[in-house]
C-alpha cells in the first residue's frame, strides 16, 4: 500500500484529536532519528507512526474481537490493562488490513504503549515521540523532550519512571511488560540513570 493510501485510509479510522496527534508523532518521529543520528529509513518511521494509534478509536469490544480473530493471544495483564490493547491489536490491524510485513514496524506498533523486552530504535523512537510530542503537556515533560535528543535509551527509560510514578500514583494496574523493558534496557544496554 502507497503511504499516501495508508495515509487515507488511518485518517478514515481516528477522530480529528487522534489523527492530529499521529501526525505530530510522525513529526517529532523524524526529528528524533534525524537528531540521534539514526539510520532508520524514514518512509519505516512514518509508516510505524502513523499507524501506532490505528485501534484506539475502536470499541474495546471491537479491539477483543479483532485480536481473537488475528489470533492474538491476550495476557492476564493485557486485559487488566484495557488501555494497552490497541498496541497489540494495532499491529495485528497493520499486518493484517495495511498489509505491513516489516518486523520492526509491526514490533513498533505492538510495544508502543508499554515498551517490551529487545526493542528495536524504531520501537524505541516511537515509544518516546508519542510520549512527547509537542501536544503533550505535563510536569517533568521537558526532562524526556531534551533526552530525547540526544540519548535514546535515557529518554526511553525516563519516560517508563514517569508513567510508573504516575500509575502508582493513582494505585493503578502495571503492566509487566513495562517492567520486562525497564528491566531489559537497564540490564544489556548503555544508558544515563536520571
Ligand atoms: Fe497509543
Ligand atoms: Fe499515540
Amino acid at each position: 500500500m502507497a503511504l499516501e493510501e495508508l495515509k487515507a485510509k488511518v485518517k478514515g479510522l481516528l477522530s480529528r484529536r487522534r489523527w492530529d496527534h499521529t501526525l505530530r508523532v510522525v513529526e517529532m518521529s523524524l526529528e528524533m532519528v534525524a537528531s540521534l543520528q539514526l539510520e532508520i529509513e524514514p518512509s519505516k518511521v512514518e509508516t510505524a507512526a502513523l499507524l501506532h494509534d490505528c485501534a484506539k478509536d475502536l470499541p474495546l469490544g471491537e479491539q477483543l474481537k479483532k485480536a481473537g480473530h488475528f489470533g492474538i493471544v491476550l495476557t492476564s495483564s493485557d486485559l487488566l490493562c484495557p488501555s494497552t490493547l490497541h498496541s497489540r491489536v494495532g499491529a495485528g490491524m497493520a499486518q493484517h488490513e495495511f498489509g505491513i510485513r516489516d518486523a520492526d514496524i509491526l514490533q513498533a506498533i505492538a510495544l508502543h504503549t508499554t515498551g517490551g523486552p529487545r526493542m528495536s530504535p524504531l520501537a524505541k523512537i516511537i515509544f518516546v515521540a508519542d510520549y512527547i510530542e509537542p501536544g503533550r503537556s505535563f510536569p517533568g515533560l521537558e526532562k524526556v523532550r531534551s533526552l530525547a535528543k540526544k540519548e535514546l535509551n535515557g529518554a526511553v527509560l525516563a519516560c517508563m519512571e514517569q508513567t510508573l510514578r504516575y500509575l502508582l500514583q493513582r494505585g493503578d494496574i502495571i503492566h509487566p511488560r513495562m517492567i520486562a523493558a525497564r528491566n531489559y534496557i537497564l540490564a544489556t544496554e548503555n544508558h544515563t540513570l536520571l
